[in-house]
C-alpha cells in the first residue's frame, strides 16, 4: 500500500480534544496537524478564531479530486468496519452508522473550508518527515491516525525522524493512538522512546477517555526538558 493512498477518513475537533487530551489554552496556541487528512479540526479551531496549519500529501489534490476518492472509499471502509466490529470500542460512537455519519459530516466540514483554507496556507501540501518550516514555529505538533498505526508500513527510523521533525518546528509533540491497525501495541514505540529520552525530551504515555479502537486510548506526549 502506498501510504499516501491511505483512504481519506477524518474525525472533528471533540475527537481531537480528546484524543490529544487538549485544553481551552492550548486551543488557542499555534498547532501543526501533520496527516490531518480530511478532518474537520483545522477548519473547526479556524472558525473558534485558533491557528492551525495542517500537513498532508493529500492537499496535493484539488477539492473535487478529494469528494471523489472520498465517495469511492466511504461505502467500502463502512462495509470493512461491519465485518470487523468487535474490534472497536461502541460507547461513544454507537455504531457503524453512526460512525459513518460522523465521519461524512466531518469530511463535508473539511471540504466546505478546504479551497478558502489552501488559500490562506492552512493546508499545506507535505510529507512527515520532511516539512518546509522555521524551528519553533509552533506551540504544538499532532499526529492522530499516522505514525505507530502504520507501523507495519513505516519503519523505527522513519518514525523517529518524523518525531525529531514535529520536535524541531514545535516546542512540543502529542501522538495518537500508540497501536496498529491491527491493535497491537506499536512495535517501534519502546525503541523510540528510548532514543528521545537519550535526546533529552521529556516522555510521557497518558491515557484519554477516548478509545474506538481497542486498547488504543494511549497519547505520546514529548517536550523539550526545562533549562
Ligand atoms: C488515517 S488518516 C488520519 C487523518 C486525520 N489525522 C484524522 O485522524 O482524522 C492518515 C493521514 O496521513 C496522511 N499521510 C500519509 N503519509 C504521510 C506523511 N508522510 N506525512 C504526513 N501525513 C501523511 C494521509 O494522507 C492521511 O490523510
Amino acid at each position: 500500500m502506498k501510504l499516501e493512498n491511505i483512504v481519506p477518513w477524518g474525525r472533528n475537533l471533540s475527537e481531537y480534544r480528546s484524543m490529544f487530551l487538549l485544553s481551552d489554552l492550548e486551543l488557542r496556541s499555534k498547532i501543526v496537524g501533520c496527516g490531518d487528512g480530511p478532518a474537520s479540526f483545522n477548519a473547526e479551531v479556524t472558525a473558534l478564531g485558533g491557528i492551525v496549519v495542517s500537513v498532508d500529501p493529500l492537499y496535493r489534490f484539488s477539492k473535487m479530486q478529494i469528494v471523489k476518492r472520498i465517495d469511492e472509499v466511504a461505502d467500502e471502509v463502512l462495509e470493512q468496519v461491519k465485518q470487523n466490529e468487535k474490534d472497536f470500542v461502541w460507547h461513544t460512537i454507537p455504531s457503524p452508522d453512526a460512525l459513518y455519519t460522523l465521519r461524512m459530516e466531518a469530511m463535508q466540514q473539511f471540504l466546505d473550508d478546504y479551497e478558502e483554507g489552501k488559500k490562506e496556507g492552512r493546508y499545506i501540501e507535505g510529507a512527515l518527515p520532511d516539512f518546509s518550516f522555521e524551528e519553533n514555529q509552533f506551540d504544538l505538533a499532532l499526529s492522530s491516525h499516522f505514525l505507530f498505526l502504520y507501523s507495519e508500513h513505516l519503519d523505527e527510523a522513519f518514525h523517529l525522524c518524523a518525531i525529531e521533525e514535529m520536535l524541531r518546528i514545535a516546542k512540543e509533540a502529542r501522538i495518537f493512538p500508540l497501536v496498529t491497525l491491527e491493535g497491537d501495541l506499536s512495535p517501534h514505540l519502546e525503541g523510540i522512546m528510548e532514543v528521545l529520552e537519550e535526546e533529552g525530551y521529556d516522555i510521557e504515555v497518558m491515557s484519554t477517555a477516548y478509545e474506538f479502537q481497542q486498547g488504543g486510548d494511549k497519547m505520546l506526549k514529548i517536550r523539550r526538558k526545562e533549562g
